[in-house]
């Protein structure tokens, strides 16, 4: 456990921009910041970060929270794991009052895993100094020309050649045997235990925020053995979901605005070597697209290289339509037959192997073109069939401007008249649209639009009523004399209103105990809250779109500044909308009565009276919102 002082250490160095930062792409908006969602693939950006409230709000998904629960959120940590993430980052020594008793049940799960695999690093990592790690592995590392500093920016280790070292490393730390297992460095068969990599070159594998989660392990020696052995799925590690390299590029790739994606280990630590820093490696396969995903929180800009032999190109390909679809720039770089990044960048020096890169980078769809050409030669049929793929990948393209640039390159390259291709584009994209999913999905979305029936308009107006007096109400230096006026002045206003979520009543509960006790109340009574779902509903009304979206403010031509300037007008007309429409539903309950058939005339005329009533009070309520609204 972290001490209590250690974590409010913690908690005053968070900045939530910068946290948030690391892991994806923000723009400044007004007094926030925004990207896209990170925990959604949209295409316009609806997740947002406030500095001055440091939280964010990812309004796709719902989700929202302070720096440690995006880490929670984006990484799978635990409470503990962000804040020892949080501390590593500001540079904040942790005190914590372990007794080195792994097998404690503390520790969450996931967090067992993630210390045992961290001592894993440590002893392959030793294992690579020993007598013989320097012997063999070592010295096969520095035979193909990796330096000692990548060998450490990439924590590269050997696992020596015994059946089961490993495994008793681990188990004299008092880990269990299960959780042992569950990491994937040993396997039991037949009641034995024994280690899955042995006489191996280990490279650890990384997760965003640094923490290893998995290993690739290739053999020394040319037997029947496979090259690479890799860790299998677990519990933190799903392969498809994992970019090796990530951790140590992801800084570079948003500054260059560009990711490199190779196939190999070796190709990434061989370009770090070379001063190249923005590249990950899918490793050996063609990217999924939570791959891209991952890519996109920092860069729109994705070029692949490919190891210079054609089976490998041409099983790309289909693989390289998925970036399309995503709206990503694809571009390419293609390497001398028979060489990989790695072997290539070993041949030439620094800044020849830079040149190569930037001369050699061609846009994809031009890139598929050309390759498609070269296979299809004089071949009529097969041209048609190049042509087909062609369209295909360019109907994936989102963007129209991006796609009719490409239909007119494709139009020149395969000297086919602009205009057929546009119409086959077209119909492509239409087939495409009207596949039954996306009939699904609209005519779903239609349904949803009538379900905005009263009752949401009312819990919308509520919400609004507490939004202000959330954000207007709670103060983090002194009771000022404005905001206690404020208060008293707002719950005087809601005496008669019925408020009906709970989370809204205890809100309104709170400020009316803290009247009582003349104790201000601070923002973070709410964060810290221990109820969640209060909790999230602050969240929810502190980042509320009334302030974060530009749009809103333009068409209800409000600032934060005038709202907050004309507080008690601006609260007397969100109490005064949720009166109106609480009337507008009793009327409308009321007159519902009339349905029923067996009611007796006197019933009948109480029912008519109530609703000469409430018409009435509908009126004053009008009047009253006509007064505020026109000044
Ligand atoms: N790979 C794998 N299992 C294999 C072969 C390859 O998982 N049996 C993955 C590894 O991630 C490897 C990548 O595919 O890094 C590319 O394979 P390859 O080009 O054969 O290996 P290199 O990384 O180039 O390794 P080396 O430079 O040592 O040949
Ligand atoms: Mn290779």
């Amino acid at each position: 456990m972290i001490d209590n002082q250690t974590i409010s250490q913690i908690k005053e160095q968070i900045d939530i921009v910068d946290v948030v930062g690391d892991f994806i792409n923000l723009k400044k908006s007004g007094s926030s910041y925004k990207a896209l969602s990170p925990f959604s693939s949209e295409k316009t950006p609806s997740f947002f970060v406030s500095p001055t409230k440091q939280i964010f709000k990812c309004f796709s998904t719902g989700k929202g929270g302070d720096a440690i629960e995006f880490l929670m959120l984006i990484d799978g940590l635990s409470y503990v794991e962000a804040l020892k993430y949080l501390a590593k980052k500001y540079g904040i020594e942790i005190v914590e009052n372990t007794n080195d008793n792994y097998s404690s049940s503390d520790h969450s799960k996931k967090e067992s895993l993630h210390i045992i695999l961290s001592k894993s690093v440590e002893y392959f990592k030793k294992s690579l100094q020993s007598d013989e790690g320097k012997k063999i592995a070592y010295s096969y590392l520095k035979e193909r020309g990796f330096d000692d500093e990548v060998i450490k920016k990439f924590d590269v280790g050997f696992a020596i050649d015994k059946w089961d070292d490993n495994y008793n490393y681990l188990k004299n730390f008092g880990f269990k045997k299960d959780l042992i297992i569950d990491t994937g460095l040993v396997i039991e068969k037949n009641n034995k235990l024994y280690d899955r990599f042995r006489n191996r070159i280990i490279f650890p594998i990384h997760n965003i925020s640094g923490k290893v989660i998995a290993f690739g392990a290739r053999t020394l020696i040319d037997t029947s053995q496979p090259k690479y052995i890799n860790s299998p799925e677990t519990i933190l590690y799903k392969k498809s979901h994992v970019l090796y390299g990530i951790f140590q590029s992801k800084n570079e790739i948003r500054k260059e605005n560009k990711c490199y994606v190779v196939e190999g280990y070796t190709d990434v630590i061989s370009l770090h070597q070379k001063g190249i820093y923005n590249v990950v490696a899918s490793s050996g396969t063609s990217l999924t697209s939570d791959q891209i995903k991952l890519i996109k929180r920092y860069t729109n800009n994705i070029t692949i290289l490919f190891d210079g032999d054609d089976a490998g190109i041409k099983a790309s390909l289909r693989g390289i339509d998925l970036i399309l679809e995503s709206d990503t720039n694809v571009r390419v770089i293609l390497f001398p037959n028979g060489e990989d990044p790695d072997s290539y960048s070993k041949k030439v020096n620094s800044s020849l192997f830079k040149d190569y890169l930037i001369d050699n980078e061609i846009d994809f769809v031009t890139f598929k073109i050309d390759l498609l050409k070269k296979i299809s030669k004089n071949d009529p049929l097969k041209k048609v069939d190049t042509i087909k793929e062609i369209i295909n990948s360019i109907s994936k393209i989102p963007d129209t401007l991006k796609r009719s640039v490409y239909v007119k390159e494709s139009s020149l390259k395969l000297e086919i008249d602009e205009n057929i291709l546009i119409s086959e584009v077209n119909k492509t994209l239409l087939k495409n649209n009207y596949s039954r999913k996306n009939l699904l999905k609209s005519e779903k979305a239609k349904n949803n639009k009538k379900l905005i029936s009263i009752e949401n308009v009312i819990s919308l107006q509520e919400k609004e009523c507490i939004r202000i007096l959330v954000n207007y109400g709670t103060s983090d230096k002194n009771f000022t004399i404005d905001r206690l006026s404020f208060i008293k002045y707002f719950l005087n206003e809601i005496e008669d209103v019925k408020f009906n979520n709970t989370n809204h009543l205890s809100i309104i509960e709170s400020f009316r105990e803290s009247l009582v006790s003349k104790k201000p109340l601070d923002i973070n009574f709410f964060l810290n809250h221990s109820d969640k779902d209060l909790k999230n509903e602050v969240i929810d009304l502190l980042s509320s779109k009334y302030e974060l979206s530009e749009n809103w403010i333009k068409k209800y031509k409000i600032t934060t500044v005038e709202e907050k300037e004309i507080l008690k007008k601006a609260s007397l007309n969100s109490i005064l909308r949720l009166k109106f429409r609480l009337i507008q539903k009793m009327i409308d309950n009321n007159i519902q009565q009339l349905n029923n058939d067996n009611l007796s005339e006197k019933e009948e005329k109480e029912i008519i009276s109530d609703h000469q009533k409430l018409k009435k009070i509908e009126v004053e309520i009008a009047g009253e919102l006509g007064n505020v609204t026109t000044k």
